[in-house]
């Protein structure tokens, strides 16, 4: 199933678009299925209503896990490394990977989950968090993860959407030289969840956590009381697998919904290909289990490959910006799969950190979850792939559920900043404002896919209509991904950034309308606007513009309280970079907000606001950009 030369790419992808259903049954028969499937693929994007493997029976984990068993149960599944590295790494074989899934899963079976249940999961980068989520899939659980940064608000929110019955957490995480009390926020989340029955808690940091009577139990002890076997619920191809929440542009993050069999054979298909993975190489994914790169390329895609996957619970600079560099020489890590921001907050330490270390192993490097730039992907290349590796610049969505359009390494000529060629079996189209394809090379325009491919979403948890208003409405018979796109002389495919109100913070997606909502909650704020701006290092920074007449010239303090009430509404990924108060927005005559001007202002482009014509009001926005200046 691994493609290997790029006039084999060309014949895969072609048979992908002449046959999808011959296509992707070939490539679902390196999976392990308990029964087969009687039909490909039925789908329309109209409902829309999409059937991967229909009929086709199976256990995620038995494809991570127990059919490596007989030839690679020694080998390591995950390398844990801590985020102290003073500390002491964790390798699991599959055979000890396996046995302690199955042993959770008891676990979540004696704390009365079933199949179907959907579980909360809310916990540090320790190899516990890969066991729960496999634990979970092993059982027919449906597993939420909710990235250890944010808020108990934002937990309860998503706990409630869709009504789990179990949390599990820890006591709290290590991230950098700070520790968050990750039980304590899970308490707060719990008062407004009623659907809640049981919190299982991890002992990681030692930090005193308060039990509740009923409620909370121990990992350490619950294990003790049940056996290593568990076998794996049978699964249909179409039942859930899990959902993600990941913002969009209205207020209400989204749960996108991905199923068990369609998603796996997307992750490891692309995963294998993509990144050229070789039996017995290590690879390291830097991004969290919280989003979906951890999801798909940390846990999913690579151990369904049999792959050796480090697991990283620490952040690129703790204790210094040495670290990632470190982690490649011990581990001997042979693919490292990180993200813009990353790599442009360890350039900016200069080349003194890398001194002495020994990079060697590397032979593929990956980028993704926004737009590489060319300094940053020049300094990858030199420094880090000593312009031998190939870098995947792989771009995706959570809805994705896998990379769509990517390099795959060692077979597709790179470029700097484009992430170059769609995968087989995925089917981009540029469309302009009104839904007509633009053709030919060397244009731009919208990003859409005009035929479903295995891993993509199926719905939006709960909510149907919204995933059909969100991402099949606007252009007919298209999944529009909300990314403008460009198309060069070559073929070749860039992506611009997002063309609707979502952020992209240090890759992560933030919707505009969320940050608004949690500003506004402010007691003194009457209004307020947000936009991106570019930043060095995030990418795109939050430039909030706000109305507070009650500040009685306090502009600091208020400015720190409102940082505070977004970190708690949302969570510290969503503070604003920028506070800017303002006695009014720059509104049309209908009252909406002209965001086009305010992106200009925090770009610092003022001299080109564009037309101005539809304003109510043209002085507040010389008071804006004289206020902005100051
Ligand atoms: C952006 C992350 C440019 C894009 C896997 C997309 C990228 C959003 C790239 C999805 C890339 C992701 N180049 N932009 N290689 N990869 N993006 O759901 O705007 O967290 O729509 O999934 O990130 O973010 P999400």
């Amino acid at each position: 199933m691994q493609i290997t030369t790029f006039q084999q790419y060309e014949e895969e992808y072609k048979k992908s678009v002449e046959n999808p259903e011959q296509f992707w049954g070939e490539v679902a028969q390196n999976f392990q299925w308990r029964k087969p499937w009687f039909k490909v693929l039925s789908w329309n994007f109209k409902d829309p209503e999409i059937k991967w493997f229909e009929g086709a029976k199976l256990n995620i984990t038995e494809n991570c896990l127990d059919r490596h068993l007989a030839a690679n149960g020694d080998k390591p599944a995950i390398i844990w490394e801590p985020n102290n590295p003073e500390e002491e790494s964790v390798t699991l074989t599959y055979k000890m990977l396996h046995e302690r899934v199955c042993r959770f899963a008891n676990v979540l079976k004696r704390n009365g989950a079933k199949k179907g249940d959907r579980i909360c999961i809310y916990m540090p980068m320790v190899p516990e968090l890969a066991i729960a989520v496999l634990a979970c899939a092993r059982i027919g659980a449906v597993h939420s993860v909710i990235f250890g940064g944010f808020s108990a608000k934002s937990i309860a929110d998503r706990i409630n959407d869709s009504q789990c019955k179990l949390v599990i957490t820890a006591d709290g995480a290590y991230r950098g030289n700070k520790q968050i009390p990750l039980k304590d926020v899970i308490d707060d989340a719990l008062i407004g969840c009623p659907t809640v029955e049981k919190c299982i808690v991890l002992t990681h940091v030692r930090t005193p956590v308060s039990m509740l009577k009923g409620r909370d139990v121990w990992w350490e002890d619950e294990v003790k009381h049940v056996n290593d076997t568990c076998e794996a619920e049978e699964m249909d191809a179409e039942d859930m697998l899990f959902i993600l929440y990941t913002s969009g542009s209205t207020g209400k993050p989204k749960g996108v919904v991905h199923t068990c069999g369609g998603y796996m054979v997307y992750a490891g298909y692309t995963f294998s290909n993509v990144f050229n993975y070789q039996p017995g190489e290590v690879y390291f994914c830097t991004a969290d289990i919280g989003w979906i790169t951890g999801h798909s390329y940390i846990v999913y895609g690579p151990l369904s490959q049999g792959a050796t996957s480090v697991l990283f619970e620490g952040i690129p600079t703790h204790p210094g910006p040495s670290r990632f560099w470190d982690i490649v020489e011990k581990h001997k890590v042979n693919t490292l799969y990180t993200a813009p921001t990353a790599i442009r907050s360890l350039m900016s330490f200069g080349e003194e950190p890398l001194n002495g270390k020994d990079l060697s192993s590397i032979r593929i490097l990956g980028s993704v979850g926004e737009p590489i730039n060319e300094e940053a992907w020049h300094w990858f290349d030199e420094k880090i792939g000593h312009n031998e590796a190939p870098i995947v610049d792989t771009w995706w969505q959570t809805e994705t559920g896998g990379i769509m359009i990517s390099p795959i390494a060692t077979v597709t000529k790179t470029k700097p900043s484009f992430a170059t060629l769609p995968l087989p079996g995925v089917q981009p189209i540029l469309v302009d404002e009104n839904g007509s394809e633009i053709k030919g090379n060397g244009v731009s325009g919208n990003l859409c896919i005009k035929f479903p491919w295995p891993g993509m979403l199926r719905t939006t948890y709960g909510d149907h209509e919204r995933c059909k208003q969100t991402y099949f409405s606007t252009y007919e018979n298209l999944y529009f991904t909300g990314d403008g796109c460009l198309r060069d002389e070559d073929g070749y495919y860039r992506i611009t950034g997002r063309v609707d109100d979502v952020l992209n913070v240090s890759g992560h997606r933030i919707g505009t309308a969320e940050v608004e909502n949690a500003i506004n909650m402010h007691a003194g704020v009457v209004e307020s606007a947000v936009v991106g701006y570019p930043h060095d290092v995030k990418g795109q920074g939050i430039y909030a513009f706000v109305i507070n007449p009650e500040m009685h010239g306090e502009a600091d303090l208020t400015k720190k309280d409102i940082l505070q009430t977004v970190t708690r509404v949302i969570g510290a990924i969503a503070k604003p970079d920028k506070i800017l108060f303002v006695s009014g927005l720059p509104k049309t005559r209908s009252g909406k907000i002209m965001r086009r001007i305010l992106r200009k202002i925090a770009e610092g482009d003022t001299a080109n606001l564009g037309d101005t014509s539809t304003l109510m009001d043209p002085a507040v926005v010389d008071e804006i950009i004289e206020a902005s200046r100051r």
